[in-house]
């Protein structure tokens, strides 16, 4: 089954801000949002939503609204604690899987996003997990390919979203919950010949995707920025990672502005050269290079 990840929603406090971060210190490019004719209550304003990609795919940073899931009559607020979103051929066997296994989610039918259907559902670390469907192309994405395992879509500004990362406190749990209930298959993890201090083993990391990239389920480590010389951990909390061509041209950018960051060099991925750093609502975030 072809999937990719479809966007990332990263939860801000002040999104002027968190889009200003996203274009003047990461380079990215604002996009247009493609509403469908039928909406929900999305409460979308400059104020509470900047896109960042194409369509609909990409970057959507959004102020959290307490009553999201009571307005749309959801189980699920997506607008809390933010989540990152899958793109699958056909949501029914999914929700046929979930039906059979108890799990509860929220079908939230067409209604933010034109010709995409989504879905929401917790992980079993009780993560907010966004699976998709497109009904049709009006939205300006195409469906994922036969074959696909979260290929590469380049965005305006030549960035794409390289991996999420999700906290798991049961590893082998989460990968049984996108295997087995999603229909992922797990993938290999491809390791450059100076690897940092971490644990390797099954249950402490899996992925799902294909040269590294797509969704990355970690157990938390308290000391791995100590282990690794960082000044983050990037085991604790999740976060997503993006791709860009100049990984030097971020750094100066950081160094300007006065952010703080970890240079972590190539460390955990071949031939990836990974930088941490806190948005200005301390979503973590990664920014790379794929050599
Ligand atoms: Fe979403
Ligand atoms: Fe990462």
């Amino acid at each position: 089954m072809g999937w990719y990840i479809h966007h990332v929603n990263l939860p801000s406090n002040d999104v002027p801000k968190t889009r200003a971060f996203l274009r003047d210190v990461l380079g990215f490019q604002t996009g247009d949002w493609c509403y469908p004719e039928k909406q929900g209550e999305l409460h979308h304003d400059d104020n509470s939503i900047a896109f960042f990609g194409s369509g609909n795919r990409g970057i959507h940073a959004v102020r959290p609204i307490p009553t999201f899931a009571a307005d749309n009559g959801f189980v699920h607020n997506p607008t809390v604690g933010g989540h990152f979103a899958l793109t699958v051929p056909d949501l029914k066997p999914v929700m046929q899987r979930f039906d059979e296994a108890g799990v509860v989610y929220s079908d939230a039918g067409i209604y933010a996003m034109a010709g995409v259907q989504q879905i929401y559902v917790y992980d079993p670390s009780m993560n907010v997990i966004e699976i998709n469907q497109l009904h049709d192309q009006s939205g300006g994405a195409p469906p994922p390919t036969e074959d696909e395992q979260h290929g590469i879509w380049m965005e305006p500004g030549d960035w794409y979203i390289h991996h999420v990362n999700i906290p798991s406190h049961d590893v082998r749990a989460t990968v049984a919950f996108f295997r087995d209930l999603v229909g992922l298959t797990e993938g290999v993890w491809a390791y450059p010949d100076q690897v940092g201090d971490f644990d390797r083993e099954s249950d402490a990391l899996a992925n799902f995707g294909t040269e590294n990239r797509g969704i990355h389920i970690v157990k938390p480590d308290p000391a791995f920025a100590m282990k690794n010389g960082f000044k983050h951990n990037p085991t604790v909390g999740g976060h997503k990672a993006f791709t860009v061509k100049d990984i030097g041209a971020v750094i100066d950018r950081l160094n300007k502005a006065g952010i703080d960051y970890t240079d972590a060099g190539t460390y955990a991925m071949d031939g990836v050269h990974q930088v941490y750093v806190f948005d200005p609502s301390f979503n973590f975030i990664e920014v790379n290079q794929v050599a």
